[in-house]
């Protein structure tokens, strides 16, 4: 071996094995993410969608179990509990059986812009209110899928990845075989491999082929999906930072389309050149027969330091110039969110790292944020949105 391969090989060794002592410290002695998330009276009730004293009457008549208590008397309520309140009481959340998933890329080809810290936090976001979410890591780098604790390289001797499917030279046809549990109840994912690399060869050289090869390898992971849109509320697509096949494959299976942007000069300018290149693609899709409209685009302002210089007046050109397409919140660029990353977490998996106050400022931002999202992806379901219910009523 070459003395660059094998240093390479070498420092990929060494950090691989620092990783997994690294999660032995932060998660449970197996290594494994163990959750061990409690919610007092009043935030259980709300990610249920009901009120404290609704919640306490259930329990009261009957119709709820008694609620888990702490030494101190007080009452909690686990992740588990809220899902079986939620059936004992009927409550559904998320679309109705016939109607499909809402797929959503978060989409720059800029890297480290939160597109994977985006992809995360909104997963867990909807799993906490007990929406159904597909996960699907489209990035070689992985890192959605670490946040998840799958390793990657655990993946390099299955034949059913993503990667495999993609593949046009491969015969693995169900992607269903390719997705794994988390540690939420209601959140699975199908994580990225090392083999996504070599799919994105492999569908590039259908090129040479021409017509109907190149048809069916820009559709490849939408016909994927559409197989498993009726199991999930939303699917979370984290894409490739550049706009090859993946990309675009990436782009035909999203329904909606969340841009990602900081606050910052660089950020800002580098998303107009990405727009156009969406709209060239979406117009090469159209012509492979592969037409893409999406039921909603926002821009996300993804890192928003108030008090830095210049940011402030980044985000009111941002309102300027994207006007209705921007989310009306910035997320806050916060040290909560770095601090939970680095463990491995999102922030609603992870306790305060320093003061109460800060912790919940960066919650309460993310939930508004997340919140208007959701409202996008419930219009998209008649089922769920002002316009469907007026038209049933109407019927
Ligand atoms: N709102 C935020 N506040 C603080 N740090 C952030 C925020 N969003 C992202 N980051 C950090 O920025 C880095 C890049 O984010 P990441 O989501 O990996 O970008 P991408 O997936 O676009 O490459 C990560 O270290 C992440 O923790
Ligand atoms: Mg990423």
């Amino acid at each position: 071996m070459s003395y660059t391969i094998n240093t390479l090989r070498m420092i990929s060794h060494s950090c691989e094995q620092m990783r997994d002592r690294v999660k032995a410290i932060e998660f449970a002695p197996d290594g494994a993410k163990n959750l061990d998330l409690t919610f007092g009276p009043g935030i259980a009730a709300e990610l249920i969608g009901r009120t404290p004293e609704a919640l306490a009457k259930a329990e009261k008549e009957g119709r709820l179990p008694n609620p888990k208590q702490q030494a101190n008397g007080r009452r909690f309520y686990t992740l588990e509990d809220l899902t079986d309140i939620r059936e004992a009481l009927n409550i559904h959340v998320g679309k109705a059986a016939d109607e499909d998933a809402v797929i959503i890329a978060n989409s720059n080809f800029k890297g480290g812009v939160g597109k994977s810290t985006i992809t995360k936090h909104f997963a867990d976001y909807l799993g906490l209110r007990g929406y159904k979410v597909l996960v699907v890591d489209c990035d070689p780098q992985a890192s959605t899928t670490t946040m998840f604790d799958i390793k990657p390289e655990t993946l390099m001797d299955t034949e059913q990845t993503l990667g495999d499917y993609l593949s046009p030279r491969s015969t693995f046809e169900d992607l269903r075989l390719a997705i794994y549990d988390t540690a939420w109840p209601t959140i699975k994912i199908i994580p990225s491999s090392l083999g996504l690399q070599d799919a994105e060869w492999d569908l590039t050289a259908t090129l040479q082929e021409g017509g109907q090869a190149v048809r069916e390898s820009l559709q490849r992971l939408r016909i994927g999906l559409s197989g498993l849109s009726k199991e999930f509320d939303v699917i979370i697509l984290d894409p490739p930072p550049a706009m090859g096949f993946l990309g675009l494959n990436v782009m035909a299976a999203a329904t909606g389309l969340l841009i990602p942007v900081p606050a910052r000069q660089l950020d800002y300018l580098s998303t107009i050149h990405f727009m156009d290149t969406v709209a060239d693609n979406i117009e090469i899709l159209e012509k492979n027969g592969t037409p893409v409209d999406y039921g909603f685009i926002r821009i996300v302002c993804s890192a928003f330091s108030p008090g830095k210089p210049g940011e402030a007046d980044m985000w009111k050109m941002m309102q300027a110039t994207y006007a209705n397409s921007l989310l009306t919140q910035p997320i806050l660029a916060s040290e909560e969110i770095k601090n939970a990353t680095q463990a491995f977490r999102s922030i609603y998996e992870s306790k305060p790292s320093a003061s109460h106050a800060t912790y919940q400022r960066c919650r309460t931002n993310l939930d508004e944020v997340f919140g208007e999202v959701v409202q996008l992806i419930r219009q998209q379901w008649p089922s769920t949105s002002m316009a469907g219910r007026s038209a049933s009523i109407a019927a």
